[in-house]
This record gives C-alpha cells, sequence and structure tokens, in this order.
C-alpha cells in the first residue's frame, strides 16, 4: 500500500476514503459548523460574488419554464425536441420564441472551453473505461439515493414511478458524457445536458405542487446550485478519488483532461461559473464542504437503492452477478456508512470476497499480477456491469429525455 492510500485508508477507519470528509463529519453537524466558505476565485473563471449555492437555482430556464407551464405549451415543445438529437443540429421550427432564444444561448460552450481537452477527456474514458462504468454507473446511482434531498426529488417526480425508464434516461446522459464525440458536432452531450437542464428547471416548478414531497422535504425549491454541485460530485469526485484508490496510474493531462470534460458539462447542465471548481484541489476542497452536510438515510433512498441492485442482480446471461453479490460490490464501492444508510444488507462471504477479487483485476490490467491472480467473480462483475449499461444503452434508443409535466401520480 502507497503511503497516499494508507493514509487515506486510516481517515476512512478502514473502507474506501473516496468520500473524503463524509465518513468525518455527521450531517447534522456540518452546516452549523461550515457556512459556505468555498471562495470563487478557485473557480474556472476565478471570480464571484461568493453567493452560498445553498440558496441560487436557475434565473434564467426557472422564469422561462414557469411561463411555458402557465401557456401549457409543455407537451408541444416535447414533440418538437423529440428529434433534436446532435450537438449540431438547429432547433426544431416552430419552439416558441422565449424558449428558443434561451436554448440557443444555453447549448453554446462555454469561452474557456478547450477542445484539445475535450478530445483528450474522450480518450481517457475510453481507456478507463471499465473502472469509470463501476464508479459513475453504479456508484454515481447508489450515492445519489444515499442524498436525501435528490432521493426525495426523484421519488416523488414522475421518473420515480418508473426507475427503469428513469434509469434509461440518465443513461442516455452518461453516454454522451463518455462517448468519444461527446462534444464534437456529430456528438449528444449538449442536447442532454440542455434537455437536463430544462427537466430540472421544470421540476422546481412542479415538485413544490405535490404534497408528498412537500410533507418530506425542508426547502421550498428543490434543486439549488449547491445540490448540483453535491450531485457533480458523486461523479467525477468519486470517480477520480475512487480510482485514485484503487492505485490506478492516471497521469496529470489525463486527470486535468477529465476534469475539463466535466467542467464544460457542468456548465451547461446550468452550475454557475463561479462554482465550478478550476482545479482537482479546489474541487476535493468543494466536495468536502458539501458532501457531508447534504448525505444521510431516508426511506425513500433505501427504496430506490433496492430497485437499482433488483434491476442489477436482475440481468441474466451472458453474465449474471447474484444479489449477494450485487449488495458486496456496491457496500465495497461506496462504503460502509453510505451502504447502511442506502439499507444495503451486509453479505458476509460476498463482502470479503469481492474487494479483493476487484482490487486483483485493476491490478491485472495495470500489468502487476498475472492472470490466474484474478479471481472468475472480477471478471463477472466487469462483464455485469458492462451488460448493464448497454441494456439501458438499448433501452435509451426507445426514450428520450423529455420535460415532465407531473409529479410521481400516487
Ligand atoms: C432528471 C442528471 C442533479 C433531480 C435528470 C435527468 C438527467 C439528470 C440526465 C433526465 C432523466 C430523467 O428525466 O429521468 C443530473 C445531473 C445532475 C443532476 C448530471 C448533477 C450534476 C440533480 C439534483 C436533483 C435532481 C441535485 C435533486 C435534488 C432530478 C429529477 C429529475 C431529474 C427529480 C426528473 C425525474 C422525472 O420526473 O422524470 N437529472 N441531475 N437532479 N433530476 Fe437530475
Amino acid at each position: 500500500m502507497t503511503e497516499f492510500s494508507r493514509r487515506r485508508a486510516l481517515i476512512s477507519g478502514g473502507g474506501l476514503a473516496a468520500l473524503g470528509a463524509l465518513v468525518a463529519t455527521s450531517p447534522a453537524q456540518a452546516r452549523s459548523l461550515v457556512g459556505w466558505n468555498w471562495s470563487p476565485s478557485r473557480s474556472v473563471v476565478g471570480t464571484g460574488d461568493g453567493g452560498d449555492p445553498h440558496r441560487v437555482w436557475d434565473s434564467e430556464a426557472d422564469p422561462l419554464l414557469e411561463a411555458l407551464f402557465d401557456r401549457g405549451v409543455i407537451g408541444k415543445v416535447n414533440e418538437l425536441l423529440w428529434n433534436w438529437e446532435r450537438n449540431d443540429q438547429s432547433l426544431p421550427n416552430g419552439l416558441p420564441s422565449d424558449l428558443r432564444e434561451f436554448m440557443e444561448h444555453a447549448r453554446r460552450l462555454p469561452e474557456w472551453a478547450d477542445h484539445d481537452k475535450l478530445d483528450r477527456a474522450a480518450e481517457f474514458n475510453k481507456s478507463r473505461g471499465s473502472c469509470l462504468n463501476v464508479c459513475n454507473g453504479l456508484g454515481g446511482g447508489l450515492l445519489a439515493t444515499a442524498i436525501p434531498k435528490e432521493a426525495r426529488a426523484v421519488y416523488y417526480s414522475a421518473g420515480g414511478a418508473d426507475m427503469e425508464d428513469r434509469v434509461a434516461k440518465t443513461s442516455l446522459f452518461g453516454f454522451a458524457v463518455g462517448s468519444l464525440d461527446a462534444y464534437r458536432p456529430e456528438g449528444t452531450c449538449v442536447v442532454e445536458c440542455v434537455k437536463t437542464r430544462l427537466v430540472h428547471a421544470a421540476v422546481r416548478h412542479l415538485l413544490p405542487q405535490s404534497p408528498h414531497w412537500a410533507g418530506r422535504a425542508a426547502e421550498e425549491i428543490p434543486i439549488s446550485q449547491e445540490d448540483m454541485l453535491v450531485t457533480w460530485h458523486t461523479l467525477p469526485t468519486f470517480a477520480m478519488r475512487t480510482m485514485r484508490e484503487w492505485e490506478v496510474p492516471i497521469s496529470d493531462g489525463d486527470a486535468e483532461a477529465y476534469l475539463h470534460l466535466w467542467q464544460v458539462t457542468a456548465y451547461l447542465l446550468g452550475i454557475a461559473d463561479e462554482y465550478i471548481p478550476a482545479t482537482w484541489d479546489a474541487a476535493y476542497a468543494q466536495s468536502d464542504q458539501i458532501l457531508a452536510r447534504n448525505m444521510g438515510p431516508t426511506p425513500e433512498g433505501v427504496k430506490l437503492t433496492d430497485i437499482l441492485l433488483g434491476q442489477l442482480a436482475e440481468q441474466t446471461s451472458p453474465a449474471s452477478l447474484s444479489r449477494p453479490q450485487c449488495n458486496a460490490m456496491a457496500r465495497y464501492l461506496i462504503g460502509d456508512r453510505v451502504a447502511d444508510w442506502d439499507g444495503i444488507q451486509r453479505e458476509p462471504l460476498w463482502d470479503r470476497v469481492i474487494p479483493e477479487a476487484w482490487t486483483m483485476l485493476v491490478k491485472f490490467r495495470e500489468g502487476l499480477v498475472p492472470l490466474p491472480a484474478v479471481p472468475e467473480i472480477a471478471w463477472t462483475i466487469d462483464e455485469a456491469m458492462r451488460q448493464y449499461l448497454l441494456l439501458h444503452l438499448t433501452k435509451g434508443e426507445e426514450t428520450k429525455i423529455e420535460i415532465p409535466t407531473h409529479n410521481r401520480p400516487e
């Protein structure tokens, strides 16, 4: 074990330390102990008013969606946007002019976007695909269910009633970010991000009208800028920290490129420049400040986790994992504390076997151990994750990200 990983293992009390300071602070303590003190000088633009993102939403998209709902045109807008798929595609004729104006502006890459870095990130995604599949495809989903505000928002919104469809839609976004042409003209990342920004603004309009959500949530408006940042850190920041923990060699250039891909993505999702971290150090500091105060257990999160792991275990050939194996992989990935919040059952046999097996597979890929050292179960996990994501890609072909028109019915 390197000095770095030994130190991190000590900090975390044994499990993965990829969630950083989360393990050291309880959610209730955290907000009262630390206000927002992350400086905009650490952001991609190096400046800003430093306002607390807990009280900022999306000042451009939110009033627009409010107006579109008032005019009763969301159904028509969804129809028109159904075939808007490529980054370089013109917007369809017939869109309301205020929406068109917003989208023409929202689809533009930020001035600070760097195409060389985006190309390098695409290559990095390809070369580290297996680790990223596990970290973003499985880890990101399981962490989201341990964020109470997100778990409740997802559970009580329309998509919460049909998690198959929701995961398929989210996979469209995931594949777009991870693909080789993410931000090239023929790619789809700009489209999926702008559509998602509209979906989030619609959710801010709809959820406050749900008596179920309003009865459970402390906030009056969902999906603040802080909430967006929290979820963002469960994706690239968690993946980078986890891969470092696994001792995957990553050059500085690749790490910077991967961060850049996600900086541009954050921007297109409507996260303000002044909150987007400029460097990994700035990202880790921000993540440590806001994850702790935004994570914890909820009954909704436990139910959503059960559905997600059930979906992974339900898959059949060529690779299939039993539910106990899925539980153990999940626990290994997100650590004991979050796994307990998510209500993931302990598996005495697999909780011991899977971490060792997965570590061997990662080491084998780096040429550090010979093939016979890799237990069969590690290959099964790798293949099962690939199949799981492919399945959702296929399902994703039948669905598209659409603006919701209602909340969860019951
Ligand atoms: C929808 C991604 C943050 C709650 C979506 C969709 C994507 C997405 C791709 C469209 C899929 C669908 O409609 O089911 C992201 C990303 C985020 C983020 C990348 C941050 C980087 C959040 C946060 C919350 C949230 C912080 C809540 C606190 C929702 C809800 C929906 C949604 C409720 C709509 C579900 C529905 O009614 O169908 N998000 N999201 N998201 N997101 Fe997010």
